[in-house]
């Protein structure tokens, strides 16, 4: 059977140094998964090599039947895989308004992204309120929940988010939390980065723990919750 979403045996350096060493990792459509681990573990960069900002050693990224590594970052977004960079990736100067309409850039069909922003508001109240602000004025979290719906505006397949929680007030990140099932539950795919291990375990049905460019743990999210090494590790039990 065709996986979905598949990465095998990625390799990427930066500079001589390599810092993703051999990961492995897969996603069934319609999934949450989760990938989690500690600061510079390589997360980041695994999402910049699936979608085109770096380029691996080795190894390689399919999506659907489709070999994406080697692929330009553009044709990789136009595949279907959206990411929501770490630390947002907004445009400061813009309104909620033009920041979504940039979302759906690569899309030809205006008058569809005009009923789908208008759906995108109604999921994220918040923005509607404030379509017309500046997103630099936003606060932290609204500009998290910007960047998601900008991403949503493209109409992923396989969204992928950099750590959404961080930052964030406890009642924000549980909104996060909330749109992230939202987003799923209209059939888009999700792999979640995220250093918040807690709410990620919650969100997804399968984990992956990254130690130092390693995969070093994989399973159901709530086997993981219950691990010795994760509740050590990760969860500060
Ligand atoms: N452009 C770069 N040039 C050189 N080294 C880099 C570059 N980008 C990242 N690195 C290094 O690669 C390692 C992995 O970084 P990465 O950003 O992937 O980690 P991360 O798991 O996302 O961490 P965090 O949770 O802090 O975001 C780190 O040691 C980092 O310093
Ligand atoms: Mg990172």
């Amino acid at each position: 059977m065709q996986m979905f979403f598949e990465i095998k045996n990625l390799r990427v350096r930066y500079e001589g140094a390599e810092v993703v060493k051999g990961v492995s990792l897969h996603l069934e459509e319609g999934e949450i998964v989760t990938l989690i681990g500690s600061n510079g573990a390589g997360k980041t960069t695994i999402l910049r090599a699936v979608s085109g900002l770096k380029a691996p050693s080795a190894g390689e990224i399919w999506f659907e039947g489709t070999r994406v590594d080697g692929r330009n970052a553009q044709s990789i977004v136009k595949l279907g895989i959206v990411q929501v960079p770490q630390g947002r990736g907004l445009f400061p100067y813009m309104s909620v308004a033009e920041n979504l309409k940039l979302g759906a850039f690569l899309r030809k069909d205006r008058r569809a992204v005009q009923k789908d922003l208008a759906d995108v508001l109604v999921h994220f109240p918040r923005l509607k309120e404030r379509a017309r602000q500046q997103a630099s004025t936003l606060s932290g979290g609204e500009q998290q929940m910007l960047a998601i719906a900008a991403a949503v505006m493209c109409r992923p397949r396989l969204l992928l988010l950099d750590e959404p929680s961080m930052g964030l007030s406890p009642l924000m990140v549980s909104e996060i939390g909330k749109i992230v099932r939202e987003i799923n539950a209209t059939g888009t795919t999700v792999l979640l980065v995220e250093q918040n291990s807690r709410l990620a375990l919650k969100l997804a049905t399968r984990a992956y723990v990254l130690e130092t460019g390693n995969i070093v743990v994989e399973g159901a999210a709530d086997e993981l919750m219950h691990s010795e090494h994760v509740r050590k590790a990760y969860l500060g039990e």
